[in-house]
């Protein structure tokens, strides 16, 4: 199967357009094309090419004016002139205004595909331009944690600074942000790297092993305890021990880890000696404590005990800057892993990557690219190698969108032109047959058509 590239044909010669789309179709092609400058303009704009090849001579405009303008809504967009044999000066001009190349009438075809790869080959570089030069402008840096953007710098930055000390750090972040990556580069970047690093999920043991897991026990302390057990914060000792999901800590434990964090010893449970702790402590949670603490689910004293220095972790749609260089990270990695060549992504699927909100964060991005480079046989990762949700959010007009600005907005105002713009497109879809269009919002026609007036819809 070949790459998937979109290559909008803008050119007034109606037969020669067809010719031109059919040959480029059944080249692996995904071809597109308009018959004037404005139409061409207009597909641009909407994200719909990732190259442009433009007659030189058009009826409503020159094609030199038409690269000027696609130089300006979209200058990664590569532009290949086709001109007459007539006209070398202007190619030349063409050139210079920023045409990636030109060809002369009649098209040699197979001529035109070595200039498509080329352009391609030129994109894909300057992405990659892009993504080594934000490399170059980040300050500081923790092996396999990408983060260019100022956020994730600020995050590195305060990092930097812990990493050294003892302190007791709380990570804060929504789910597959990155709290137990930052955790453990906290405890290999310190001077507890050469002792354990010790995770327990809080939220993943039964609360009625929690306190055994955590502190141990001696034989014969419960039914079932047939031999003495090392707790996690004994057998972290020296190094550090990362209480993962802590905000699922049952009341009656928060007590006992309080103490242990202020006496800085732990007692087996069901045993007579007390066991002095050299531990570092670094929890995790993605939940709201301060409203826990509130709400009474979560001690206060407990909570400011371990909220000594807080890191918060963006979640990735607040740091987008950040989207190219860790799909090239999990690129080569997973590439590696399944041993085929380094694959890379478009300018587009990239722009729909980075419209997406990334409710599961980094961890979702990772495994998209994992299917991604298991399944697609291409090199080059387009839009339609996207899952459908993704792409979706290419074209915000059909979504609801569920940002709000921080300056408000007039939510009867947005609720009627969503109305408005969901009436349109079911009439799109149904040939403008209202009865079939009320079917598809859920409404009867009469309700339909009542809409539809008072909406101004025609
Ligand atoms: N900045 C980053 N650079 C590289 N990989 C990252 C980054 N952030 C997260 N990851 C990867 O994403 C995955 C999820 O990260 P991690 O498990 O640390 O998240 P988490 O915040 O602990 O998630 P959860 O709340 O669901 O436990 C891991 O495979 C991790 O290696
Ligand atoms: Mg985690």
């Amino acid at each position: 199967m070949s790459e998937q590239i979109r290559i909008l044909v803008i050119d007034d010669d109606e037969p020669g357009r067809q010719v031109m789309e059919l040959l480029l179709k059944k080249a692996g092609y995904a071809a597109l094309s308009a018959g004037d400058g404005a139409g061409g303009i207009a597909l641009v704009k909407e994200g719909r090419a990732d190259l442009v090849l433009v007659d030189l001579f058009l009826p409503d405009r020159s094609g030199i004016e038409i690269l000027r303008e696609i130089r300006q809504v979209a200058p990664e967009l590569e532009v290949v002139v086709i001109t007459g044999h007539a006209s070398a000066e202007t190619a030349v001009q063409a050139m210079k205004e920023g045409a990636f190349d030109y060809i002369t009438k009649p098209v040699n075809f197979e001529e035109l595909k070595i200039v498509i790869a080329k352009a391609r080959e030129k994109q894909r570089l300057t992405l990659e331009n892009v993504y080594l030069r934000k490399q170059l402008q980040a300050r500081f840096e923790f092996k396999n944690i990408i983060g260019n953007s100022p956020a994730m710098q600020r995050v590195f930055e305060r990092m930097q600074r812990i990493a050294k000390t003892d302190s007791t750090v709380m990570i804060l972040g929504e789910s597959g942000t990155g709290k137990e990556l930052v955790a453990r580069a906290l405890h290999y970047n310190g001077r507890r790297k050469s002792h354990p690093f010790v995770a327990v999920n809080c939220g993943a043991i039964p609360e009625t092993l929690l306190e055994s897991e955590l502190f141990g026990h001696a034989k014969g302390a419960f039914t079932g305890a047939v031999r003495d057990k090392v707790g996690k914060f004994e057998a972290a000792n020296h190094g550090t021990i990362f209480l993962d999901e802590i905000g699922t800590m049952p009341m009656q434990l928060q007590s006992k880890l309080l103490r242990v964090l202020q006496e800085q010893e732990v007692e087996r449970v069901g045993g007579t000696k007390t066991i002095k702790l050299d531990v570092r402590v670094i929890s995790a949670t993605n939940a709201d404590l301060e409203e826990q603490v509130r709400l009474g689910s979560f001690r206060e004293d407990l909570y400011y005990r371990l909220n000594v220095i807080p890191v918060n972790l963006p979640p990735l749609r607040e740091r987008r800057e950040d989207l190219l260089p860790l799909v090239s990270h999990f690129m080569e990695k997973f590439c590696r892993l399944m041993g085929r060549p380094v694959m890379t992504i478009g300018k587009s699927a990239l722009d729909a990557l980075e419209r997406y909100r990334w409710p599961g964060n980094v961890r979702e991005l990772e495994n998209l690219v994992e299917r991604l480079t298991a399944l697609t046989e291409h090199d080059l990762i387009a839009v339609d190698d996207l899952p459908g949700e993704m792409v979706e959010a290419l074209q915000p007009q059909q979504g609801i969108c569920l940002e709000l600005s921080p300056d408000g907005i007039d939510l009867p105002g947005a609720l009627e032109e969503l109305e408005r713009k969901l009436i349109v497109k079911a009439l799109q879809m149904s040939g403008n047959v209202k009865a079939r269009a009320a079917i598809l919002l859920g409404l009867n026609r009469t309700t339909l058509v009542e809409k539809m007036k008072r909406l101004g819809i025609s």
